[in-house]
C-alpha cells in the first residue's frame, strides 16, 4: 500500500507513521527526517534546506519532488510506504500522482490527522529527539526511560529541534494553513481522504489510524 499522512506540525505524523510502517513492513519516508539528515551531514542540499527550515518555510517543490521520486524507488519502498511530510503543496501532490502512475501504482489512502493548535504548540515545546535514530519523545506525554537519553541509544543525549522555537512553530502552523491544508479538499475530492483525530493516547490514535488504512 501507498499511504500519505497529512497534518499540521506536531499532530503525530512521525510518531504514528513510524509505528504503522514498522508493523506492516513498509518504508517510512519522512521528508523532514531526510532533510535533517542532510543538514547533519552538511551536504549542499542540507545547507540550502536549512535556510528555509530554520524560518519554518517550505523547501522548494522541485527539490522535494526529486528527493521523494528517488526515495520511493528504493528496494524497501517497493512493497509499500508511508509518506510523512510529503506532499505539502498541490504541485507536490500532482507530481506524486504522476510519478506513481508512470510506475503503474497509485495512492491507497491519505489520512489527515487533526488536533487543536494549542495542543500542537504544547507538544512541540516538549518534544525531544534522538539525533542518531530520529526517534521522537515528549517530556510530558512520552518521555524516554531516563528523560535525557534515547532508549535505543543509551549513550546519546536527546536534543530539541532547531525549528521547535515558539516563533518558528507559529510560522510553521501558518504555512501549513496556507500551503498544505488545501490538500485535504484536494484528496477528499479524489475519494482518497480519511480523517483521524490525533488526540488521545498514542494507542488510541494508532488504532484509529489502522482502521482508516485497513488492509
Ligand atoms: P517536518 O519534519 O515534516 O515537520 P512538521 O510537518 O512540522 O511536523 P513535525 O515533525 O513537527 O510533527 P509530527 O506531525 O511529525 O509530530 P511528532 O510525531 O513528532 O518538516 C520540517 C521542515 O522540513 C518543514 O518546516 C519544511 O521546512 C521542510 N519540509 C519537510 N517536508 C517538506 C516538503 N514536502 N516540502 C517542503 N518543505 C518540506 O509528534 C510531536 C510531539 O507530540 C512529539 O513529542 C510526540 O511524542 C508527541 N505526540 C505525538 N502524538 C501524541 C499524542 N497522541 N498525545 C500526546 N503527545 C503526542
Ligand atoms: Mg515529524
Amino acid at each position: 500500500m501507498q499511504v500519505v499522512l497529512l497534518g499540521p506540525p506536531g499532530v503525530g505524523k512521525g510518531t504514528q507513521g513510524r509505528r504503522l510502517a514498522g508493523d506492516r513492513g513498509w518504508a517510512l519516508i519522512s521528508t523532514g527526517e531526510m532533510l535533517r539528515d542532510a543538514i547533519s551531514r552538511a551536504t549542499p542540499l542540507g545547507m540550502e534546506a536549512k535556510k528555509q527550515m530554520d524560518h519554518g518555510l517550505l523547501v522548494p517543490d522541485d527539490v522535494m519532488i526529486g528527493l521523494v521520486r528517488e526515495r520511493t524507488l528504493e528496494a524497501d519502498a517497493l512493497g509499500g510506504f508511508v509518506l510523512d511530510g510529503f506532499p505539502r503543496t498541490v504541485p507536490q501532490a500532482d507530481a506524486l500522482e504522476a510519478f506513481l502512475q508512470e510506475r503503474g501504482r497509485k495512492l491507497s489512502v491519505v489520512v489527515a490527522l487533526t488536533a487543536p493548535d494549542e495542543e500542537l504548540v504544547r507538544r512541540l515545546s516538549a518534544r525531544w529527539e534522538c539525533p542518531v535514530c530520529r526517534r521522537v519523545y515528549n517530556a510530558m506525554s512520552a518521555p524516554s526511560k531516563d528523560g535525557r537519553h534515547c532508549d535505543d541509544h543509551p549513550e546519546t543525549l536527546l536534543h530539541q529541534r532547531d525549528d521547535d522555537t515558539v516563533q518558528t512553530v507559529k510560522r510553521r502552523l501558518e504555512v501549513y494553513q496556507k500551503q498544505t491544508s488545501p490538500l485535504v479538499d484536494h484528496y477528499r475530492k479524489r475519494g482518497l481522504l480519511k480523517e483521524v483525530t490525533g488526540t488521545g493516547t498514542l494507542d488510541d490514535v494508532h488504532g484509529a489510524l489502522v482502521a482508516a488504512v485497513g488492509g
